[in-house]
């Protein structure tokens, strides 16, 4: 029988061809979730490879990652409802052309308008699920995010064509689809070069976030990362995507893992916090977002990178 409500038509987002012109591409690492299978041996070597992707950018992709890509994409509907463009200012008075839609995967928490495995430091074993337990209380949100690429020549000089400055998202890990349109840049930790992200279709783009580096004490590499203006072939069209924003549970107090981890102690890495004065999760995801878009950072004064890093008050 015909569902009785006919559901509104939506508009859906179609990404542009990629790119033919040769860039800078990083290198970055691809990890090929296929060889999964195939035993211990195949996941040390996934393992050795995410090591050393977290140790020097923390930056990588997944293939075969067994989530179907289409259906991210068929989804990408426009964001124009949520209605955001001009909240923060780029450079020289230039403002973003950025709108974003955000849902928490608990959707009681706000309606719509109508696991990690261990790794390179020899955690235990379930360290990484427990402080992303599902059934636990925390803010991991996904988002729509449309980038309109409406700024007038002028603009474009005064920003240098960066549509969102260079930044680290403050979670655990970011996660998205990568895109046929050239635009994310991660910045080389040694190097201070940004270079853009190749196009691998279906792959997923994962950013290590600010949390996951105090947990590592640095170890790992929270990605500083931003978005510019595509090369000319792809400057007509705007650049949509779906984002995974991973946070630990609420109550997770986030320091460097010395107790839990012989290779960072044998590192001698730097605990990141005195124990007893490391903050929460939501202690920290508070003063982030607290602070996202207001901050001087955010109202284009300083360099062309936003570190947040804040500090965060645990008096309050
Ligand atoms: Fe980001």
């Amino acid at each position: 029988m015909p569902h009785a409500n006919k559901l509104p038509e939506v508009e859906h987002f179609v990404p542009v061809k990629p790119t033919t012109e040769k860039l800078d591409y990083a290198e970055v690492v691809n990890l090929d979730f296929s060889t999964w299978d195939q035993g211990p041996k195949a996941i040390q070597a996934l393992a050795k490879q995410l090591n050393f992707a977290m140790r020097t950018q923390g930056f990588f992709l997944i293939e075969n990652h067994g989530f179907p890509s289409k259906r991210s994409t068929d989804r990408r509907a426009a964001t124009r409802a949520s209605s955001w463009r001009n909240y923060w200012t780029i450079d020289q008075g230039v403002k973003d052309q950025i709108e974003q839609y955000n849902w928490n995967r608990d959707l009681s928490l706000r309606e719509h308008p109508s696991t990690f495995q261990p790794f390179g430091p020899e955690l235990p074993a379930n360290f990484f699920i427990e402080n992303h337990n599902y059934e636990t209380f925390d803010e991991s949100w996904f988002r729509y995010m449309m980038y309109f690429h409406d700024y007038n020549p002028s603009d474009i000089e005064k920003t240098g064509g960066v549509w969102l400055k260079g930044h680290c998202d403050f979670g655990s890990v970011t996660m998205l689809f990568s895109q046929p349109m050239a635009s994310l840049q991660p910045m080389n930790h040694f190097t201070g070069k940004w270079r853009w992200v190749p196009y691998k279709p279906g792959a997923i783009v994962i950013n290590a976030d600010e949390m996951m580096e105090w947990w590592a004490g640095g170890y790992y590499k929270a990605t500083i990362h931003r978005v510019c203006q595509p090369p000319a072939d792809q400057r007509t069209q705007n650049r949509c995507g779906l984002f995974y924003f991973v946070v630990p549970n609420e109550e997770t107090k986030v320091n460097t893992l010395l107790e839990e981890s012989p290779v960072l102690r044998a590192a001698g890495v730097e605990r990141r916090f005195e124990p007893g004065t490391e903050p929460t999760s939501a202690m920290y995801r508070g003063a982030r977002i607290g602070a996202y878009g207001t901050s001087s950072l955010f109202q284009g004064k300083g360099s062309g990178v936003v570190i947040h890093r804040l500090r965060v008050d645990l008096s309050a």
